[in-house]
């Protein structure tokens, strides 16, 4: 049985890097303000299955623009900018922009909002000030700040709705400023709650480029589930089978179906004493097992495609779900 992941594994390295936090916060730093510690991401575009369409688009509107930067803003292009991400938890926003910052030699702050809030009079907006000038000492930088939701949560006059306010005006105004400098970042704003994201956000300039990520379709899954399984032991997977058997599973949920079917396998390696490959047998039983976790997603996002979706924002969720619901 192969025991030591190493370090080439996405999947492992990824394990690492969420139970270790991304923000460091060093000791003093109440009084100097919240120190943002980037990552070097070794994710690329081939570690994300599918999305082919968002990775064109990613390609061709940042990765150029960031590798070009004079012929672009030659033509009066901004380089850099806000993109919002935007589907149900766990189908790949976080996942593929870290590999974006990947694909660009960028360095990556994924932040949450949450972590961003601080009831401290002041305080939130220096941390959200102090995000950017980090990674703009840092560019090209890609600031990843997920559960953007959260700053369109109009609360009363307490100091939580004070912070918000605060969060999301300095936020405003350097969202103005990107774009701008030959210091390029780019800020991917992410949600799974798009009907509850801050309109003011959404204007030309700000989060301007608001892209569906979807449930992954049959070829993707088949390709999350080869990124999977890579480098365990199994035997001959007829991957469009098994794929099949996932319709609106998430990635994520992939991930979970490959982790619970390598247990399987490991239990039957303890009892016969030697390596036994994960089976279709193993995936197709505990895909049976499994619900996918974007149902609830879809449900509600279904009433806001039919009653809110005069702007042609939620398109793309429509056809999903006519397509495959
Ligand atoms: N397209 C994909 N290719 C490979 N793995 C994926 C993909 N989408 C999701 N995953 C797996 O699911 C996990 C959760 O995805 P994540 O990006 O955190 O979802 P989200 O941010 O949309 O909630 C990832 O860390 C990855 O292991
Ligand atoms: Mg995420």
């Amino acid at each position: 049985m192969r025991r030591d992941r190493d370090l080439e594994d996405p999947y492992y390295l990824e394990t690492i890097r969420q139970t270790a936090p991304p923000i460091a916060i060093s000791p003093g730093s109440l009084e100097r303000g919240m120190d943002f510690e980037g990552e070097i991401s070794r994710l690329t575009f081939k570690d994300v299955g599918g999305m082919d369409d968002v990775k064109e688009q990613f390609r061709i509107n940042i990765i150029l623009p960031l590798k070009n930067p004079k012929l672009f803003q030659s033509y009066g292009k901004r380089i850099g900018g806000g993109i919002l991400l935007f589907g149900p938890p766990g189908c790949g926003k976080t996942y593929l922009s870290r590999a974006l910052a990947g694909e660009c030699n960028a360095t990556f702050y994924g932040v949450g909002i949450h972590e961003i809030l601080d009831k401290f009079l002041g305080e939130s907006e220096k941390h959200m000030h102090n995000l950017f000038e980090t990674a703009r000492r840092n560019a090209p930088a890609v600031i990843f700040l997920d559960e953007i939701d959260l700053l369109g949560h109009k609360r009363t006059d307490d100091s939580w709705g004070r912070a918000l306010r605060g969060a999301t005006n300095v936020l405003l105004s350097e969202l103005d400023e990107v774009g701008k400098p030959d210091k390029p970042i780019l800020v991917i704003g992410a949600t799974n709650t798009p009907w509850s994201v801050d309109t003011a956000l959404r204007r030309p300039g700000r989060f301007d480029r608001i892209i569906f990520v979807p449930p992954p379709d049959q070829t993707a899954r088949e390709e999350i589930l080869k990124l999977h399984l890579r480098e365990k032991p199994i035997e001959d997977i007829d991957y469009a089978k098994i794929a099949s058997k996932l319709d609106q599973f998430s990635g994520a949920d992939i991930r979970d179906l490959v982790d619970r079917a390598v247990e399987l396998a490991i239990r039957r390696a303890m009892r016969s004493g030697k390596t036994e490959p994960v089976s279709n047998l193993d995936l197709l039983s505990i895909s049976k097992e499994m619900r996918p976790s974007t149902i609830e997603w879809l449900a509600t996002a279904n009433d806001y495609v039919r009653y809110s979706n005069q702007s042609g924002l939620y398109d793309r969720v429509k056809e999903y779900i006519d397509k495959n619901t």
